[in-house]
């Protein structure tokens, strides 16, 4: 093989530190969100593989359905148990799931200390709600935890999960260098990330901070806490309080 025969990225053989499968009807809303950036190089080292899965393949009938009427009446269409079960059991058969996710407005608010959580565990499946949501039953008999990105709604689960992806797989060791390491970021420390300069020092008589030219990396560090402190008091106060 000469060179030139040689793949641009070397084939990665090593165990995911975490597999994560979603289940979706709009599995192309997903595709950019994970393939570039950091969730990009996440899976070319190989610490993290997605699988993203058409829930159509396990539909009703040749039509490929997978919502139906809701029970009561009312307008908006749910999605049934069935495609949703037979999709899950069969993705649970190559290995047992941490968590069952559903990604929903009425779920408890995504923050840093479940992106934390959820970084520790080895599989997770999420499942992609669309027009009024899941059947309640797969929500009693399958989900384990639901998830909101925010006090809004979206159109589809699909954003919501390729936000959760995003906030857990930079956070897997060996994904982030030491340049953006995740221990600096906002709410790690319950604390939002104080301001930041590059060059040039004056722009339009704008400056950059005497204090982050010094050269002192003790009082550069502590005016970054004060910053952040002062910050947070002032936007986020309730971070605080916790
Ligand atoms: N699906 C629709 N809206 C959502 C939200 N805010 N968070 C998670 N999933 C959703």
């Amino acid at each position: 093989m000469t060179p030139q025969d040689l793949p641009a990225e070397r084939p990665v053989d090593r165990q995911p530190l975490l597999h994560i499968d979603i289940l979706s009807v709009l599995p192309e809303l997903l595709a950019s969100p994970l393939s570039h950036s950091i969730m990009k190089r996440a899976q070319d080292k190989g610490l993290l593989t997605v699988g993203v899965h058409h829930l159509r393949q396990w539909a009703v009938n040749e039509y490929g359905q997978v919502d139906d009427y809701q029970y009561g009446g009312g307008a908006g269409m749910v999605m049934m148990c069935e495609p949703l079960a037979r999709a899950i059991d069969s993705l649970q058969e190559q290995a047992a799931y941490d968590e069952i996710i559903y990604l929903t407005p009425d779920g408890s608010t995504l923050n840093q200390k479940t992106a934390n959580s959820l970084s520790l565990k080895g599989r997770l499946l999420l499942i992609c709600g669309h027009y009024k949501g899941i059947d309640q039953r797969i929500r009693d008999h399958y989900v384990t935890r639901e998830i909101s990105i925010g006090d809004y709604v979206l159109s589809g689960g699909e954003l919501a999960a390729a936000v959760l992806v995003d906030a857990i797989g930079r956070l897997l060791p060996g994904v982030l260098n030491d340049e953006t390491s995740a221990l600096t970021d906002s709410f790690q420390d319950d604390l939002l990330a104080p301001p930041v300069y590059t060059r040039p020092v004056d722009f339009r008589g704008w400056k950059v901070p005497d204090i982050l030219l010094s050269g002192d990396p003790k009082k550069v560090d502590e005016w970054r806490y004060e910053q952040a402190l002062q910050r947070t008091a002032e936007r986020r106060p309730d971070l605080m309080k916790e």
